[in-house]
């Protein structure tokens, strides 16, 4: 069998754990995999190499990607989907799997759900993503490895902190929804945890570490903030007064604004109505690089088995998916149909330590 395999959108770790788990594989049965460059990317140009055992090995503990990734959307490509089609057809590829999250994922169930005579059908799809948010699977790989860091960082942050009486605040990844603010604020013992699911505004912020202040005799606190809350939630009628001097967001190709820097705002708001000492930091990028936790290694391995094992099958239009300590193949579609956000159940667990 002739199968493809590509890593598209922000990289992750444990990406090379899926592509060391599909090729050693399909190497025992003798089937060629097409390793296509920088995601989509590379299905349009005709840009791949062919991947064989020795390409795989001692790669599991390494971040990032051996193949390289693009957020490259097919819809601004003029004829992009007729040209990823027509190169995926000339290079006979029988299945084709794709690692990626909602935008990667997203332009593979476009393929697949073109008019028959021009769409490309066989497709499986691997969630990654260190935001969590892919929908109908319990977890993507990279999220374990996120939540570690972050953790990590909050942990150092707290000794800072107490020395200095200070209010730290920590920025950390999600775009869209809070989860890696959730696991790694709930891990490292945060005072407050602020997430675009249910924002808290400035007021309250203040109002939970001034009763940590004042009331417990504190002399330091930790926030959590996660990067894709929006101004006016956070600071209501006053983000007026401040958007305007703030630059608007750079956009990615699938239109996502480029965030990094809400917990500066926060941070100086806190510092004026408190008068505590406030900084803060942006975790960024550090949290998406370097080695995978032991978690996402072995996560990214399962879910690189069952992406073969479904190509294979002719199990085509569907995502690897983690329901409890399972890995299962579910619609693709149902994956990308709506972003997984945290519930309110656990975000209430979460504020039994707010303050
Ligand atoms: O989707 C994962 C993610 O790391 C988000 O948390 C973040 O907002 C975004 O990617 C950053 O994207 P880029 O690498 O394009 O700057």
């Amino acid at each position: 069998m002739n199968i493809g395999i590509l890593t598209g959108g922000g990289d992750c770790p444990g990406l090379n754990a899926v592509i060391r788990s599909v090729v050693k594989l399909a190497d025992k049965q003798g089937d060629r995999v097409f390793g296509f460059k920088n995601g989509w990317k590379g299905v349009i140009d005709g840009s791949y190499t062919n991947l064989e055992r020795e390409d795989v090995t001692n790669i599991i503990q390494l971040g990032g990607t051996i193949l390289g990734t693009s957020r490259t959307n097919l819809h601004n490509i003029p004829d992009g989907f007729k040209k990823a089609v027509s190169m995926l057809k000339t290079l006979n590829i029988e299945g084709l799997i794709a690692i990626g999250g909602e935008d990667t994922l997203g332009i593979a169930n476009d393929l697949i759900n073109l008019p028959e005579d021009e769409s490309f059908p066989n497709i499986i799809g691997c969630p990654k993503t260190i935001d969590n948010d892919l929908n109908n699977t319990d977890f993507s790989f990279g999220f374990d490895t996120a939540v570690t860091i972050a953790t990590e960082a909050i942990d150092r942050l707290h000794s800072t902190a107490e020395s200095h009486s200070r209010v730290m605040i920590l920025e950390v990844m999600g775009r869209d929804t809070g989860w890696i603010a959730i696991y790694a604020g709930m891990a490292s013992g945060a005072d407050v945890i602020v997430i675009p699911e249910y924002p808290l505004t400035i007021t309250e912020i203040i109002s939970l570490i001034n009763r940590r202040h004042q009331n417990l005799e504190k002399t330091y606190s930790i926030v959590v903030i996660a990067e894709g809350i929006k101004h006016e939630d956070l600071l209501g009628e006053e983000s007026k007064k401040l958007l305007a001097s703030i630059e608007t967001p750079a956009k990615d190709s699938f239109g996502h604004e480029q965030y990094g820097g809400i917990s500066h705002i926060l941070a100086k708001e806190i510092q004026s109505r408190t008068k505590i000492e406030s900084r803060a930091i942006v975790l960024g990028y550090v949290q998406r690089g370097g080695t995978p936790t032991p978690r996402d290694r072995f996560l990214a391995t399962e879910f690189g088995i069952e992406a073969y094992k479904n190509a294979k099958a002719g199990n085509f239009g569907t995502m690897m998916a983690l329901h409890g300590t399972k890995i299962v193949p579910i619609k693709l579609s149902d994956a990308i149909s709506q972003l997984k956000r945290v519930p309110l159940e656990l975000y209430n667990q979460c504020k039994l330590f707010f303050g």
